[in-house]
């Protein structure tokens, strides 16, 4: 490999643009040198609905961080979402070929182009083709079958599927908006790679990343991926909920949520009152913040709910004994690991991704209402996790076009007092 490698990230989600570029050195450590925020437009529950808008939000985020890192990129992973995502497993077999019998990357390729003969309407296109295990002669749990002797080649693989023009639409905007794609890649299973731990994966765990517009589910069971889905509903449903329930424009009912609420009464210990912004966006008036968490429980409970309904149809808690972790935006409101829990009758704990410590102080935001002076962590699991996804599969070829000098120093040395100050 090459001294050093960019990649881009791009997380087109429906609440943010996030786009990071990291650098990727001999040693395979990341270091992310550029980050780029925007709020989303063009985008609905995960998809593009609007090209036009869509692109220029994901340029402002690709411009701020390229400003940042002081390079132009000309590709990105990106990452994909949706209800339009369907899922299945699948099996294929071949025979090993060559005199010596052993397995060749050329037996890999077959036995996955075996996988992916499945029924496919004409709208729908393969996004993944993900290997849950190889077996050779019976022999099954193999990872790595390159170089291992045996006649009868076999894979169970996890096909994730997308409607074309979903897919399509997404490209077009990334191009639209500058980019090259280097591959694109399901949310969930960009966030595994951001926040879960190979203990759990090999234990059985799921992943709920809960943004704006969709929850986001990926299920392991013995270390490899057995379910993936969608669901149409996230934090958006829940500051909508809000604004019916208190009778608040939007924008003041995202900025109680994140202020001042919970995803489970139980958290509120005593009587408190808030004050609540009218329809007319004039007067306030006050309201009991327990009757603020009284909305937004059930919303939050309904997400679990269906959850756990995906759980139940794949083994549900015994298959799945580590738990569950969630993360993405909506997953910071206090109480919701307690109240997921409750329902799934499991252990939940949150997910942060690594690398982005510090970030929040120093990135433009004009995305996120700071609870605690610092833009959550879990947000970045899709981003960071892209980043991972791309180094592991090693097919990075975002070369920097230009370096320019006097942004890098400036940048840098902004990014290097900071994280002086913060350690
Ligand atoms: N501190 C917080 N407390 C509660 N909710 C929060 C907080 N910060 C952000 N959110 C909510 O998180 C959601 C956005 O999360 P995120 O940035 O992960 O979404 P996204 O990736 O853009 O959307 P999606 O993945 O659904 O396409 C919004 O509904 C927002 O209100
Ligand atoms: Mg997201």
């Amino acid at each position: 490999m090459a001294a050093q490698q960019i990649i881009t990230a791009l997380d087109v989600g429906t609440k943010k643009i996030c786009a990071l570029i990291a650098e990727i050195n001999a040693e395979e450590e990341i270091e992310i040198i550029g980050v780029g925020l925007t709020p989303s437009n063009g985008l609905r529950k995960g998809i593009v609905v609007d090209i036009d808008l869509a692109a220029q939000s994901i340029s402002q985020a690709v411009d701020k961080a390229e400003r940042m890192a002081g390079i132009e990129v000309g590709s990105a992973f990106v990452g994909i979402a949706g209800s339009h995502i369907s899922s299945e497993n699948s099996h294929g077999v071949v025979a090993v070929t060559g005199a010596e019998k052993e397995v060749k990357q050329s037996d890999i390729d077959r036995v996955m182009e075996a996988a992916k003969v499945i029924p496919i309407s004409q709208e729908e296109e393969i996004v993944h083709v993900l290997p849950r295990e190889f077996i050779i002669d019976g022999t099954r749990g193999i990872r790595h079958p390159q170089g291992m002797s045996g006649v009868r080649l076999e894979v169970e693989t996890h096909i994730v599927k997308g409607s074309s023009t979903s897919v399509s639409n997404l490209v077009k905007s990334v191009r639209r908006a500058g980019l090259e794609v280097n591959d694109i890649v399901l949310d969930q299973l960009a966030s595994s790679h951001a926040v879960l731990s190979s203990d759990e994966r090999e234990l059985g765990v799921s992943l709920i990343d809960i943004g704006g517009g969709t929850t986001d589910l990926i299920i392991f069971q013995e270390g490899n991926i057995c379910y993936t889905s969608v669901l149409p509903v996230g934090g958006n449903h829940v500051s909508n909920d809000i604004a019916v329930g208190l009778r608040t424009p939007v924008s003041e009912a995202e900025k109680l949520k994140i202020l001042h609420g919970a995803a489970t009464t139980e958290i509120i210990e005593k009587e408190e009152k808030i004050d609540v912004l009218k329809p007319s966006g004039q007067d306030s008036h006050k309201v009991n913040r327990r009757y603020l968490c009284q909305v937004i429980q059930p919303r939050m409970a309904e997400i679990f709910q269906l959850v756990n309904k995906e759980l139940q149809k794949n083994g549900g808690r015994d298959r799945t004994p580590a738990g569950m972790v969630i993360t993405g935006g909506a997953s910071l409101l206090p109480g919701s690991c307690q109240l997921a829990a409750d329902i799934i009758g499991l252990p939940v704990r949150r997910g942060e991704p690594e690398y982005v410590e510090g970030f929040s102080d120093i990135i433009d935001n004009p995305v996120y209402i700071k609870k605690d002076g610092k833009i959550p962590r879990p947000v970045f699991a899709t981003g960071v996790g892209l980043l991972l996804y791309a180094r592991q599969n090693k097919n990075y070829s975002g070369k920097p076009k230009r370096k320019n000098k006097e942004v890098v120093n400036s940048f840098f040395a902004k990014l290097k007092s900071l994280f002086d100050d913060f350690f």
